[in-house]
């Protein structure tokens, strides 16, 4: 069970990926609960201004300090403890590790800034985290919440329908996936790999793990270095990287 409360200027942009497959079931089971509260709501001005020119000039605007802060402080009244994140293009990677780590809490707080950024204060007094999802940038925080929404909720138990499903994802334990195939067995001449037609559970495991290795070998390599290999991997490894192994082993 997680909560999310989201501050934004656009609630809108939420509702599709909310109402629609996996997390709009998590929803309706109580699994996932989010809560969109919108910035302007809480700047205290006649207009309900949240924005403003950047001190000492240049182009773009700066979200403004008061709203947020407001906003956060309404919201928890006083609550400790709940992750404060804000989503932007310079905070730290948003990784699976990342995931696991945020799925271990009941509530967090999502900040998404617009424009050229927020005002320094929010960064530095009030958010406890501050999330990349990636180096590029995006027009604003929204789509990364969401982004981190869907990561972390997919891994709470019950969420997915299989139980083992995200021990088997790439990047789980560090490797990408390997290939996955259904039926027809062939298709415009293309075949499906004996092995996975020979209901030798085993000898399929021990494939699924050496296209799980060599995938990430050939599109990753700076995943293998933080990946934990047995000695059969670093065989098989080796194997790849000499052309010893072959595709089909
Ligand atoms: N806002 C703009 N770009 C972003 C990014 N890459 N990650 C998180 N928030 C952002």
């Amino acid at each position: 069970m997680v909560h999310f409360d989201v501050l934004t200027l656009f609630p809108a942009m939420f509702s599709g990926p909310l109402e629609d497959s996996i997390l709009k079931r998590a929803r309706e089971s109580g699994r996932l609960s989010v809560d969109l509260h919108n910035i302007r709501d809480f700047a205290m001005d006649k207009h309900h201004i949240t924005d403003d020119a950047p001190y000492g000039g240049g182009g773009g605007m700066v979200m403004k300090v008061e709203p947020i802060f407001n906003a956060v402080e309404t919201v928890l009244g006083g609550e400790t403890g709940t992750p404060i994140i804000l989503l932007s293009p310079q905070g730290c990677l948003f990784t699976q590790a990342v995931a696991w780590e945020l799925a271990q809490y009941p509530r967090m707080m999502l900040i998404c800034g617009r424009y050229e950024g927020v005002d320094e204060r929010v960064r530095a007094h009030l958010a406890t985290h501050e999330i990349s999802i990636g180096d590029y940038v995006l027009t604003g925080g929204e789509l990364a919440a969401l982004v981190v929404i869907d990561a972390v909720t997919r891994l709470l138990p019950g969420v997915l329908g299989d139980p083992g499903a995200t021990s088997e994802d790439s990047h789980a334990c560090g490797l990408l996936e390997g290939p996955h195939y259904t039926r027809p067995p062939e298709y415009r001449g293309w075949t499906v790999p004996p092995i996975l037609l020979s209901g030798n559970h085993a000898a399929v495991a021990r494939w699924r793990r050496n296209q799980a290795l060599r995938r990430t070998l050939e599109r990753r390599p700076d995943l293998l270095a933080q990946a934990s290999l047995s000695e059969q991997d670093r065989i098989y490894l080796a194997g790849v990287e000499t052309g010893e192994s072959s595709e089909e082993d």
